[in-house]
């Protein structure tokens, strides 16, 4: 079968034909893949930058690919011929207690795989075999958006995570909801406008700021969405107030950190997500000491597991017949594999989520 290839460490990528007993499988259901997602940590990976990219055990080479949807050709258990199916894509060590209850984002050893990142081959392949365990059903009727549960699902985690964190202090507002909280998503690419659709669907007043103006489509899906916009090209001093929710969902150099912290509120949450391939920040002693003194929480959030991903089908169903012209435009471009390469290699002005049709 074909098989979207690089070598961990390497800059490059190949679509190649792979044998069907050279690759990983992990169960008894039969997935054919109908698309596939990218998204930044691939294209890291591709320009062989990405520090936690393995190949698995024994050989140099990974299957690519954590964003799948696919259809059941042979079933098992609860998943039927033609369910359409998606994968979790971070699996367990198979050791800590967290990992045994399904939660391997909070795995305790580090052990645990992902599929097409570290020492697990990835989605990009004519089809597979998984366990039910690890597949998710997709409502019918978001088909065409369904690819975003997975990128969503890092985020549905982050942002429960985030109101968890918060039960710690009296946050809701007096119409008992969140919508009295601001909350600073720095970043406006998939990952910044996903979790502000989320982040407006708790109530929260978002903004959301980038280096640049929007782009025509960013300022459309805003306008919907309820968002305001802050260009940041000249720095954030300009930025009234101050945030309860300060989200970076951009791979920014890491000073932004450092630029945005005084804008956190008493008892605010810093949340931790996106992350540039490199580079320094420095924080003061003064600097902790004043965070710690206005009670603020630094979270660090990676990854969705399956419950997340079943919030993430939720919501995408919601958010069609909520904000159809912002749904309709997350999709940007859908290549044939034969151009993955190209697309895998060189992000387009304008793009937001690009899909690998098989
Ligand atoms: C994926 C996450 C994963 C992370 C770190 C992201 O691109 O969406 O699920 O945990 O990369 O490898
Ligand atoms: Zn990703
Ligand atoms: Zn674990």
């Amino acid at each position: 079968m074909k098989a979207i290839v690089v070598k961990p460490g390497s800059k490059g990528v190949e679509v190649r034909d792979v044998n069907e007993k050279e690759v990983q499988n992990f169960g008894r259901v039969k997935v054919r893949i109908i698309e596939n997602g990218i998204c930044g940590t691939d294209r890291e990976i591709v320009q062989g930058k990405m520090t936690s990219a393995r190949a698995p055990q024994g050989r140099d080479w990974l299957v690519l690919g954590h964003e799948a949807l696919g259809v059941v050709e042979e079933p098992f258990g609860e998943f039927k011929v033609n369910d359409v199916v998606m994968p979790v894509n971070r699996r367990g060590c198979g050791k800590c207690n967290n990992c045994l209850m399904g939660r391997a984002d909070h795995c305790e050893t580090g052990e645990f795989v992902e599929a097409g990142i570290s020492d697990m081959d990835g989605f990009m392949r004519e089809y597979y075999y998984d366990d039910p365990k690890y597949l998710v059903k997709v409502p019918k009727g978001i088909e065409d958006i369904a690819i975003l549960a997975q990128p969503l699902s890092d985020l549905e985690k982050s942002v429960n995570e985030i109101i968890k964190v918060q039960e710690r202090v009296y946050w809701t507002c007096n119409d008992g909801t969140f919508s009295c909280r601001r909350a600073l998503v720095i970043g406006s690419g998939p990952i910044g406008i996903l979790v502000s659709m989320l982040l407006r669907s708790h109530s929260f007043q978002v903004i959301v700021a980038n280096r640049r103006e929007p782009t025509e489509i960013e300022d459309q899906i805003f306008q919907e969405i309820g968002v305001e916009y802050f260009n940041s090209a000249k720095g954030y001093t300009e930025l009234k107030g101050r945030f309860d929710v300060i989200f970076n969902a951009s791979t920014a150099p890491p000073t932004v950190i450092e630029d945005i912290i005084p804008f956190l509120n008493y008892n605010g949450v810093l949340g931790l997500f996106g992350f540039p391939p490199s580079g320094e920040m420095k924080l003061s002693f003064q600097e902790i000491q004043r965070l710690s003194l206005k009670g603020v929480a630094i979270l660090g959030l990676a990854n969705g597991q399956k419950p997340h991903f079943e919030e993430a089908m939720r919501h995408l169903s919601q958010w069609k017949i909520t904000w159809p012209k912002t749904t309709n435009k997350l999709i940007t471009r859908t290549v044939h594999v034969d151009e993955a390469p190209k697309v895998l290699s060189f992000k387009e002005e304008n793009e937001i989520k690009v899909k690998i049709r098989w």
